[in-house]
């Protein structure tokens, strides 16, 4: 049996380029893993098959769409293995379709708990590139820490950081589809005048001053630099969502944003005292179904208990 732990992301940044001709919009995406996240767990079994716990689990699709399925059997496809044997359990913490990666994550979990219990020492950069080939998210669950992803994510590099950053994350009732979300987002550019292709949007660049507050541990100066261009497009598609990000202010964060494409709020604490009030006062401000105080940054999908000898 193999357990691999597995983050959640915010977007601190997520800066979107214009539609391109395949459909994917040209990110600058900077990653940061928090510790909120799932454990899947990896045992001998015939064919794949999934079961899931955890508040969210009914949300959860236990068929081969789910990307955790699709990682065993992509992993075995590469390596060749006739007919892939686990049994994969997810112990889901993360919000489902809440904008933190929750899918994704499981199948880079699922990625490297296969790759231990069938003993075939993948080297990192090809898992890397099989998680690419997952969706666009998947790398950066297997990297954690924080990392800017260009591309349409999957292209990574390590950011340096310091210290540990407080955060706040209120849970939706109900998720929001992220292709949803994009569109709405090239919708409203359109509407605006300012088109939507990567012909009228310029390529995003990652933000200067919110890599130098990353990397002097500055959670004031991060604060002042967190920024998501899906926002609009998520408030856009569900309106309650300005209420909770004011709730979160008016409790003390320094900021509050979507995260990624939502409906999950975001919000940084200056420690964690701060952090546990916010998500109290979130709670009980009937805004959202429930609030999370956390923090980051963590490392990505690691194996935390190692087959039996
Ligand atoms: O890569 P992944 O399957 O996670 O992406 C889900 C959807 O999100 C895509 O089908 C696309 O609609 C949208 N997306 C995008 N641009 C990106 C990443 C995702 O438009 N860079």
């Amino acid at each position: 049996m193999v357990t691999v732990r597995v983050p959640a992301k915010v977007n601190v940044q997520l800066g979107v380029g214009g539609v391109r001709p395949d459909g994917y919009h040209d990110l600058a995406n900077v990653f940061f893993a928090v510790a909120l996240g799932d454990e899947v767990t990896a045992t001998p079994g015939d064919g794949v098959t999934l079961t899931c716990t955890g508040p969210d689990a009914d949300a959860v699709p236990l068929d081969d769409t789910n990307l955790a399925a699709r990682a065993a059997r992509l992993l075995a496809a590469h390596h060749g293995l006739p007919a892939p044997g686990v049994y994969l359990h997810i112990a889901k913490a993360i919000p489902v379709a809440g904008g933190m990666a929750g899918g994704s994550a499981d199948g880079a979990a699922a990625l490297l708990a296969c790759d231990a219990l069938w003993g075939l020492d993948t080297p990192l950069d090809t898992l890397l590139e099989l998680a690419a080939e997952l969706g666009s998210d998947v790398p950066f669950a297997l990297l954690g820490g924080v990392a800017l992803g260009r591309g349409r994510g999957e292209i990574l590099e390590a950011l340096p950081v310091s210290g540990t950053f407080h955060w706040v994350f209120a849970v939706a009732d109900g998720g929001l589809s992220t292709p949803a979300v994009f569109r709405e987002c090239d919708r409203l550019r359109e509407e605006s005048g300012t088109g939507a292709t990567i012909e009228d949007v310029p390529t995003p660049d990652a933000d200067p001053e919110l890599l130098a507050a990353l990397a002097d541990g500055d959670p004031v100066a991060l604060a002042a630099a967190l920024s998501n261009d899906l926002q609009a497009a998520a408030v856009s598609l569900r309106p309650s969502l300005a209420d909770t990000l004011r709730a979160g202010t008016e409790a003390g964060a320094l900021a509050a944003l979507v995260s990624g494409s939502g409906p999950t709020c975001a919000f940084l604490a200056k420690d964690a005292d701060s952090a546990a009030h916010i998500a109290a006062a979130l709670r009980a401000s009937g805004t959202c179904r429930t609030a999370h105080a956390t923090h980051g940054p963590v490392p990505g999908a690691q194996v935390v208990s190692a087959p039996r000898p």
